[in-house]
């Protein structure tokens, strides 16, 4: 390979109709480019005849025949889409993930698609920041078992078949931690917080296989991550063994020199490569400059070399040599019954039902007449951030008001808007109110629409836009029966009217079957099991709230004035992490341990403890639970976390029916990464409180101690 093309490797390039800082690929730029072996890797084109219309170019016309790899955000869905993926971690079953990726990988791949820019693997305590709807929330790992469920699920055992794609785990790293929730802002943390919270779930995608990582926008202790050789191959490529490639994100090499990093392209190129970015996507710093910089021995030519490897590795393993070709007649034109099914049930699965007074919920299907009302009552727009655009024009949400009626034919159904999703004009609240006067019960269904959620849509005040609560209290005061519906991206402040409620069901952005799946749970047809993977603020001056939060030396204690909490308000969040409701309701048995005491070294040397439960369905319909387990290190050489999350069961069960559930605790559960820029994992002696319990509240312990 000349210099020339092993630089048009690193090269990645987007489709024309792309948008975004960093400027769009003409359709002519990347013919010629393929043509010339000067590209390695196309993103957001697909579609089998297109794919392949570039696919013949570089492999036919090259000088070498390098395949392209096709890339594309598939991130909750490609044809089918499912929920996002903030509500699929609410389902507390990465099985509720795998499916997505699966069916996603199947219908991608016959599209021409080789790899998925998912999944994001990014843990983050800030519901203003927009993308906390792609990510699963605040906890480390909850995000790393649904990190590694999603990777399965996209790549399977073989990345040559025709229904696997390759996936990346974005954005390395602590992406999420951006002050004040604003996107691309900066990100200072210890080594520590880095390794305990925000690098677990990259080591979980790793661990399952994930072919690819993408850098973030983000400085990480000043550094940007593309410039940043402690993560990209410190961490990354040598204490890991990562032997896959990184790809920049959008036009992030070239930011290294907005951030200050890079006096020009030439040098942000240079400290991008040699940090240990491989592939370039968008910017084309490497192809412009990478020629002299070796010349004049700025870039190492093992480096280069190394960069190249590691993407035709990927290629190979894809398959692409031998089989370049997508098969135009086997592509999947759209959603079938079954992925409907599947993303039907994914998303009741990942509602949480966070109210429900007076036995409110489930609706009767015999109900007389149904008011539906709210801007998001009767619309298709409810797929959620990252839904593909083509999808999203093709195949909208199923709305609310037609699944309604569907599920109660024999009742009187109306609609009435009432407000618009955004704005001040409340004219439409009287004929709402009307609706509601004249209904058995009333489903206001409100909410954020996507495009307040996602990339770059940080929100200052995360409370309903517009007027929406307005029309809460309008139905409200018509004293008449209603359960409010949330689509939504984000946690949100929901005080303001959460009183006047009697039943809350936090429906997220559901994907293409939210109507269905919303009228599913509202019936009752399918349980709510989902629960809370964030904490919801009661304010957002209450933000970071979140339950594995430290101690403090002054931990708050009500009425006492010298601790750490606000005049203004309680200490804890309006709901918080692990919470929700059923539709019956359970005991939860204090744990069990196998037993009180270990030996430190017989944890390193893999034994385990087991802390068990029974869980009992003490009420009269069938439902679902998920049982959590949480440690404390109660005292250690870094302040710990008063909680993590160490397990979790979600389990079906039948009235009266009871189960034990089982978890194992090992070193890895108990220890923490210590300050040590090299990586130090430490399991100290002494006494752990483990608690069992619904949600991260969870009172009932026990004390195990580590010698
Ligand atoms: C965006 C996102 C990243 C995405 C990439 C390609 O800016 O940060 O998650 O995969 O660009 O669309």
């Amino acid at each position: 390979m000349t210099v020339e093309e092993k630089l048009g490797q690193l090269q990645q390039l987007a489709g024309a109709w792309e948008t975004g800082p960093g400027g769009n690929s003409t359709k002519n730029a990347v013919e010629s480019a393929a043509r010339a072996g000067r590209l390695g890797s196309v993103l957001s084109a697909f579609g089998a005849r297109s794919t392949n219309a570039l696919q013949r170019i570089a492999v036919e016309e090259s000088r070498l025949g390098i395949p392209l790899l096709f890339g594309l955000d598939v991130i909750h869905g490609f044809w089918t889409t499912f929920p996002i993926p903030l509500a699929q971690a609410a389902s507390f079953d990465p099985g509720v993930a795998r499916t997505d990726a699966e069916v996603s990988a199947q219908e991608a791949r016959a599209n021409g698609v080789h790899w998925t820019f998912a999944p994001m693997a990014d843990v983050t305590r800030e519901p203003r920041w927009g993308r906390v709807a792609e990510s699963c929330g605040e906890d480390p790992y909850l995000t790393a078992e649904f990190t590694a469920a999603k990777v399965a699920g996209y790549q399977g055992r073989d990345l040559r078949a025709k229904d696997r794609v390759a996936a990346c785990a974005k954005h390395f790293v602590a992406y999420g931690g951006a002050e004040g929730g604003r996107d691309y802002n900066t990100v200072d943390v210890s080594e520590a917080r880095l390794r305990n919270l925000y690098l677990p779930p990259f080591r979980a995608a790793l661990d399952a296989g994930a072919a690819t990582v993408m850098a973030s926008f983000n400085t990480v202790g000043g550094v940007p991550a593309h410039g940043n050789a402690h993560a990209l191959t410190e961490i990354l490529k040598h204490q890991w063994g990562f032997d896959g490639f990184v790809v920049s994100d959008w036009n992030g090499v070239r930011e290294l020199v907005a951030h200050g990093f890079a006096e020009d392209d030439a040098a942000a190129a240079r400290l991008a490569l040699t940090a240990g970015v491989d592939m370039e996507m968008v910017s084309t710093t490497l192809r412009e400059h990478g020629e002299r910089l070796l010349r004049e021995g700025r870039i190492d030519a093992g480096r280069l070399d190394d960069a190249v490897a590691r993407i035709l590795r990927l290629k190979f393993t894809l398959g692409l040599f031998d089989d370049p070709y997508a098969d135009e007649g086997a592509a999947v034109a759209g959603p079938v019954p079954a992925t409907r099914r599947a993303a039907r049930a994914a998303a009741a699965r990942c509602m949480v039902l966070l109210k429900n007074e007076r036995g409110t919920l489930p609706l009767r299907t015999s109900v007389g007449s149904i008011a539906v009302v709210g801007p998001f009552g009767d619309s298709g727009d409810l797929l959620g951030t990252w839904a593909v655009p083509a999808a999203a024009a093709k195949y909208p949400s199923v709305r609310v008001l037609d699944a309604v009626r569907r599920a109660a034919p024999g009742a009187r159904v109306t609609y009435a808007r009432g407000v618009a999703t955004e704005g001040g004009d409340t004219r439409g609240i009287r004929a709402a109110v009307a609706a509601a006067r004249a209904a058995d019960v009333t489903v206001v269904v409100v909410g954020e629409p996507p495009a307040l959620s996602g990339e770059a849509a940080a929100r200052a005040d995360i409370g309903l836009p517009g007027v929406q609560e307005r029309l809460i209290e309008a139905v409200a005061r018509t004293g008449r029966p209603f359960v409010v519906v949330l689509v939504n991206g984000r946690p949100l402040t929901v005080g303001g009217w959460l009183d006047s409620a009697p039943a809350v069901l936090e429906a997220w952005h559901p994907g293409v079957e939210a109507g269905n799946a919303i009228a599913d749970v509202l019936f009752g047809k399918v349980d709510p099991g989902g629960r809370l993977p964030v904490s919801f603020p009661r304010a957002v001056g209450q933000i970071p709230v979140h339950y594995n939060h430290e101690s403090t030396g002054r931990p708050y204690a009500a009425g006492v004035k010298y601790t750490s909490g606000y005049l203004d308000l309680p200490p804890d969040p309006q709901f918080a992490f692990g919470h929700g409701l059923s539709y019956t309701t359970f005991r939860i048995g204090a744990p069990r341990l196998s037993r009180a005491s270990v030996p430190a070294r017989a944890l390193h040397a893999g034994d385990t403890v087991e802390v068990s439960a029974t869980v009992t369905n003490t009420g009269a319909h069938a439902g679902d639970e998920v049982v959590q387990l949480y440690v404390h290190d109660v005292a250690a050489s870094i302040a710990r976390p008063v909680r993590e999350l160490r397990g979790f069961e979600r389990v079906t069960l039948a009235p009266g029916a009871t189960r034990t559930v089982r978890f194992r605790l090992g070193a890895r559960d108990l220890g923490f990464w210590t300050n040590d820029p090299g990586g130090v994992f430490r399991l100290e002696e002494g006494a752990f409180d483990l608690y069992v319990g619904n949600s991260s509240t969870a009172t009932a312990k026990r004390r195990l101690t580590v010698t």
